[in-house]
């Protein structure tokens, strides 16, 4: 199976792009799912715990069978990444760095904007890799970043199209706009449900990175060129979707961020 895990729910939007990549290209990968409902949201949390929290939801999924994980949650690719290669020993992608490369590729004008939770922001990763990346093209980059906190329940609440969000959006994207950056870095789970209320903001030659579909196309590449990892993976199209907590907000969430109504399981972290 291939595993995937979040923060909570927001991983879904994730979820979704594997979905669309499946039903695409007529795959059918089994994924098992989880999201730490019950200790969300990890954005405003420490290193330390961020990185226990994770190491915990993936040695979950493994038990249960993953062969690969996917870290869905922006934060937790931000601050764990390298703690998880260390400790785990199946393959871990992320949505940090393919979000980070295709920023990289695209700008022009060689100015990147970044809006993530504040753990996201405070570790640096952005200005580490694309810095990393930029020196094998040759670019010098310079990268602009905000933490959007408020975004997140915003979102959860469905606040997607009042006014006061779209104060909230204009605030935040104004630094950014001020450094004239040309793309912009959706680096959280929750963002893309405000990409149309992003987009009305911002002049239209800004383009916008979702991590998402980026990591998407890594795990494409990276099963083709890897066959013996790709066969090892179980093919069915009953996913399975865990949850740490699990109450009725969740449920009407996960049905409404997946578009489908999926059975969610309660699952206790030991
Ligand atoms: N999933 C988190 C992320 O993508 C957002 C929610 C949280 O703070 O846990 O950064």
């Amino acid at each position: 199976m291939l595993g995937i895990f979040d923060s909570g729910i927001g991983g879904l939007t994730v979820v979704k792009k594997f979905l669309d990549w499946f039903k695409r290209d007529h795959l059918s990968y089994q994924l098992l799912y989880f999201g730490d409902t019950a200790r969300t949201p990890y954005g405003n949390r420490g290193e330390e715990i961020i990185k226990q929290y994770a190491l915990e939801d993936a040695r979950l999924l493994i038990e249960r069978g993953a062969k690969i994980i996917v870290i869905a949650c922006n934060t937790a690719s931000a601050v764990a990444t390298e703690y998880l290669k260390n400790n785990l020993s199946v393959p871990v992608f992320e949505v940090v760095s393919p979000a980070a490369q295709k920023a990289v590729e695209i700008t022009r004008n060689n100015r990147i904007g970044i809006l993530g939770t504040r753990a996201t922001i405070n570790s640096n990763i952005y200005d580490r890799l694309i810095k990393e990346y930029s020196a094998k093209l040759h670019k010098k980059i310079s990268v602009f970043k905000n933490n959007a906190t408020l975004l997140v329940p915003l979102v959860e609440e469905g606040w997607l199209e009042t006014v006061e969000t779209k104060k909230i959006i204009r605030k935040y994207l104004l630094p950014l706009k001020m450094a004239q950056v040309d793309t912009i870095v959706l680096a959280c789970t929750h963002y893309p449900f405000l990409l149309k209320e992003i987009e009305a903001k911002l002049n239209k030659r800004i383009k916008l990175v979702d991590p998402a579909l980026e990591v998407v196309s890594v795990m494409k590449k990276y099963l083709k060129d890897n066959p013996s990892v790709e066969q090892g993976l179980s093919c069915s199209s009953k996913h399975q979707f865990l949850v740490s907590d699990l109450t009725d907000r969740i449920e009407n969430l996960a049905t409404r961020w997946l578009g489908e109504k999926i059975k969610l399981d309660k699952v206790d972290l030991k």
